[in-house]
């Protein structure tokens, strides 16, 4: 099977060449991240990042695919793709950050290139798609796997002219499956985590078929295990005819994220991608969600806070995380990082004498401890001791000089000793008062060394931490990495 890649085990990818009935294998190979934890053993960091290579970036043919190369190593020449792939920092040098992200659990389908369908624009030929469910997992329910499989479906249909009919007997365009280990096809799964399932690319015989992988546990209702929404739609997606994209927001984006199925929206970059092949239709105009771009100079932030050295940055389902002594923003869905808060934060603040982050939402709290939910949240607002008559607030921000915290609702605060048990006297107050020269109302504020920053709009305005004397305005993706 000319194509096919050696080394087995997690993540085999396969473009297979044409005469393999013109397919493509798409494997949704979730490498565990549990089992990438343990430390690797002394030289193995360098052959780890091969096998990626080799399996995601097609090292072998790193000399046919970029002949004006030729004084890189094709090690070097495809770890500098594989970095720019991900919008690293393109340095052709194994570090940290780009090991990091080696590990993650992802798809299987190689990354190389930048298109978002496959090559040679494999499609269904008419707008009428037929599928059929082979069997089912235990894990759920039957009337739960066809309910999740036609959603997973409905994404693309929402937004093309596709139509969707299941059948019950005969061979559909994409056959669905459940299988362990050797299933039928010639790509066993792998046991328990690594590959999740697999899809091949519209075409006749295999064309379009869609295998889960039965060592796996699904789940449809919960953050645990692999959301089966998330897998299929990602998997018909390739079915359809997509392959990877680099917006870190798209579905079609190589590493697995849980997200809330019964919110989820099909992300511009998936829409653009399918209605490139397809054609626009469906039942139409809801907005699809846009990736942020930290270098957009309108760009308006939810939130901001520390987080024990670290910054994030909070914008709609998105949050960047930026690492002390790095230039690199990191953007993450919220939902990956805590499926049970909410997108759309309305401020952050650490308290870094508890050593608790907080995240508002509403009249609701959430408390992490480092990367984790601290026990007892969410809170209410009462809860943890605001007074009644606040049911959201817009910013917050814990001073170190001054131990205050300072609760913003719009254009007015209300300033704490230490945590939120006692109110400062004179409080609320207009944030002008003494923050002279802030314009607006306070939507974030955070403080970096011995300034606190408020930001309104796409402004934002910069104090002495200690006096509140203004210092300057400055465009709110300052610290994103965006200041030239
Ligand atoms: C790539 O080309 C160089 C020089 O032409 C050669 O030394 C090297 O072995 C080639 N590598 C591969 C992977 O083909
Ligand atoms: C592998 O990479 C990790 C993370 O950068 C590093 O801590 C470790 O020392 C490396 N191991 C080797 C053998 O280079
Ligand atoms: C700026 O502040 C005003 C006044 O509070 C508020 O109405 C407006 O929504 C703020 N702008 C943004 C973009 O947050
Ligand atoms: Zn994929």
């Amino acid at each position: 099977m000319r194509g096919q890649r050696p080394g087995g085990g997690t993540a085999a990818i396969q473009h297979l060449s044409g005469d393999m009935r013109a397919s493509t294998l798409c494997v949704f190979a979730c490498l565990a991240v549990a089992a990438r934890s343990a430390p690797l053993p002394p030289g193995s960091n360098a052959s780890f990042a091969e096998d990626y290579l080799e399996k995601f970036f097609d090292l072998k043919n790193a000399n046919a695919s970029s002949p004006n190369n030729r004084r890189l190593s094709p090690f070097n020449l495809k770890l500098r793709e594989m970095q720019q792939f991900f919008r690293l920092e393109v340095s052709g040098v194994l570090d940290e950050k780009t090991l990091e992200v080696m590990n993650k659990p992802r798809c299987g389908v190689p990354d190389m290139g930048e298109y978002t369908t496959f090559p040679g624009n494999l499609k269904w030929p008419n707008n009428k798609v037929t599928y059929r469910i082979e069997n089912y997992t235990p894990d759920l329910s039957p009337s739960e796997v066809d309910q999740v499989l036609k959603d997973a479906l409905e994404v693309w249909a929402k937004v093309t002219p596709l139509q969707f009919t299941r059948i019950n007997s005969g061979v559909a365009d994409i056959m669905i499956s459940f299988g362990r280990r050797e299933h039928g096809d010639a790509y066993p799964f792998d046991g328990p985590e690594g590959t999740l399932a697999h899809a091949f690319a519209p075409s006749a015989g295999l064309g379009g078929d869609t295998h889960f992988d039965e060592d796996e546990t699904f789940t449809s209702r919960t953050t645990a295990g692999y959301n089966l929404f998330m897998v299929a739609a990602h998997e018909f997606g390739h079915a359809l005819g997509l392959s990877h994209s680099t917006d870190p927001g798209a579905l079609m984006y190589p590493i697995y994220s849980y997200r809330d199925p019964s919110t989820f929206i099909l992300p511009l970059d998936d829409v653009k991608g399918i209605q490139s092949l397809y054609g626009v239709g469906g039942k139409g105009p809801v907005p699809p969600p846009k990736t942020p771009d930290a270098c957009d100079p309108n760009l308006v932030l939810d939130a901001v806070t520390s987080l024990r050295g670290e910054m994030m940055f909070f914008k709609d389902t998105f949050f960047w995380r930026s690492l002390p002594q790095s230039n690199q923003q990191e953007l993450h869905l919220i939902s990956s990082f805590w499926p049970e808060v909410p997108n759309n934060i309305d401020a952050a603040y650490e308290n870094p004498s508890l050593d608790r982050v907080f995240l508002f939402k509403d009249d609701k709290v959430w408390a992490l401890s480092g990367y984790d939910i601290a026990a007892g949240y969410p809170r209410s607002l009462s809860q943890i001791g605001l007074p009644a008559r606040i049911t959201k607030i817009t910013a917050a921000v814990y001073n170190t000089q001054t131990k205050k915290t300072l609760i913003f609702v719009n254009d007015q605060y209300y300033s704490y000793s230490g945590d939120l048990k006692s109110m400062d006297n004179g409080f609320p107050k207009p944030v002008a008062n003494d923050f002279k020269g802030m314009q607006g109302g306070v939507m974030a504020a955070f403080q970096v060394k011995d300034l606190i920053y408020l930001l309104n709009g796409s402004s934002m305005y910069e104090f002495n931490a200690r006096n509140k004397t203004p210092r300057r305005r400055l465009p709110a993706n300052l610290f994103l990495g965006c200041s030239s």
